[in-house]
């Protein structure tokens, strides 16, 4: 997790933190790629006075924000939960009674069967059978138009399709009982341009006119550079492998390989870096974290320049030294002596915050920032969001490169996301303040 200290919040994000503080209403925290959610969260997480507890759905979006994975939190079987009955010890019965704000993360991965499970482990906690969660605020944090709950085998489909409306999460039965207050953020800090904007606010609803790919395709449709730096954002997995393989071949020297130190509860397979990281000198390498000196931020891309003990790496003609960093993995407790929760470091993950990065899937740049990439969309983009994503990520339109031309088959929005944004009312953030004073 990063450190308390982020941007000072605009005007919008501070009167969503203090209706977060101030009322215990259910609220969901959404707005566009580069709206300062993330950074909301952060702000939160360090300057609440409210007993909050945070998740996330996958164990890499749960490091990212110092929480714990829902699952693991709950202690919730994995697949579909239905009405199986959910086993609470007389611990987790504690903890979840101390929690006074639930926030998700990435809640647009959630799907309703979940956030049904996760109503009724708090109301069965709670001894609160008739209130929804059980009376504890929940805060989600997300944009449906990015990424979406991951679909399941055949007869999780078939349980969703007869259980519920959609997979989503705004389509768990919770919401018929409890009303959901919808924040949207709307000022774009990522990029400054207002045409990029608007032509990613075009790709995020699916309204690309001719004008608009025309515009994006004659940006992209240029050499890249040869000066290194240029990020690839590809669809697949085994592109991005390759061409950082490739590419790792193609450099002169030895691979050395760093090994990661990984102790406590930290198995499984969330780690949040390579458990074998192989790097040469002249290795296009992409940063894990944020550094507390602020000489590199979670996203930065640069060169390897030498191999010691630590790695050193030039970063817009800076060297800089990189040492191994430690992300630590953290679980909830009740303690009944101080009757307070604890959150506890129950796995500690050593290695250099660097993975190769001549590319990454499109699906691991959710939540980056780039000055520049190179957007790779291969023979077919296959799932809703994802042209959104990889185009969201770059500051610029003069740091776009595309590997191809825009097709209007690129541009894939979910019909569930589109009905339930249109038609929820939403308070922009700035009257919500002004609402709660
Ligand atoms: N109040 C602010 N002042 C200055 N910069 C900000 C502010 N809020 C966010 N930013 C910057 O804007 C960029 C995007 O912010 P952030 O990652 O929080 O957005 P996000 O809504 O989570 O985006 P995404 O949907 O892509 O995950 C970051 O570089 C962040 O530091
Ligand atoms: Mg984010």
């Amino acid at each position: 997790m990063s450190s308390g200290s982020g941007p000072t919040l605009s005007a919008e994000q501070a009167a969503v933190f203090d209706a977060i503080e101030n009322t215990r209403e259910h609220v969901f925290v959404t707005g566009r790629a580069g709206t300062g959610k993330s950074t909301l969260l952060n702000h939160l997480s360090w300057n609440t006075s409210k007993q909050v507890v945070i998740c996330a759905p996958t164990g890499v979006a749960a490091l990212n924000v110092g929480g714990q994975t829902i699952h693991s939190l709950f202690r919730l079987p994995i697949g579909v939960i239905a009405d199986h009955t959910i086993q609470q010890n007389a611990e987790l019965r504690k903890l979840l009674n101390t929690i006074d704000t639930l926030v998700i993360d990435e809640v647009s991965m959630v799907n309703a069967d979940l956030l049904d499970a996760i109503d009724r482990s708090l109301r069965q906690a709670r001894g609160r059978k008739n209130e929804a969660f059980g009376g504890v605020q929940v805060v989600l944090f997300g944009d449906p138009y990015q990424l979406a709950p991951v679909p399941g085998d055949g007869d999780e489909r078939a349980y969703f399709t007869d259980h519920y409306r959609s997979m989503w999460f705004f389509d768990a039965h919770v919401w018929e009982e409890a009303p959901l207050r919808i924040f949207e953020l709307a000022f774009i800090h990522r990029q400054n341009d207002a045409d990029f904007k608007e032509m990613l606010n075009a790709v995020r609803h699916g309204r690309v006119t001719a004008e608009i790919a025309g515009a994006l395709n004659a940006a992209g449709a240029r050499p890249v550079p040869t000066d290194g730096n240029v990020i690839t954002l590809a669809t697949r997995n085994d592109t991005v492998t390759r061409i950082n393989k490739v590419q790792l071949d193609r450099l002169p020297g030895t691979i050395k390989t760093a090994k990661a130190e990984v102790s406590g509860e930290f198995g499984g397979r969330a780690f949040p870096a390579d458990d074998a990281l192989e790097l040469k000198t002249g290795a296009q390498v992409m940063f894990l974290r944020n550094d507390a000196d602020q000489r590199w931020v979670n996203g930065s891309v640069g060169v390897v320049t030498k191999i010691r003990d630590t790695v050193f790496v030039e970063i817009d003609g800076e060297e800089v030294e990189v040492q191994p960093a430690v992300w630590e993995k953290f679980q909830y407790s009740y303690s009944p002596l101080s009757k307070e929760l604890k959150k506890d470091i129950v796995g500690e993950f050593q290695q250099f915050p660097l993975r190769l990065a001549w590319a990454v899937t499109i699906h691991k740049s959710q939540g980056k920032t780039y000055d520049r990439a190179v957007v790779d969309l291969g023979s077919r983009v296959f799932s809703a969001g994802q042209t959104y994503v990889a185009l969201s990520r770059i500051t610029s339109l003069e740091g776009l490169y595309l590997s191809r031309p825009l097709r209007p088959s690129d541009i894939i929005v979910d019909l569930d996301v589109r009905r339930f944004m249109s038609q929820a009312t939403r308070v922009p953030a700035i009257q919500a303040g002004a609402a709660v004073g």
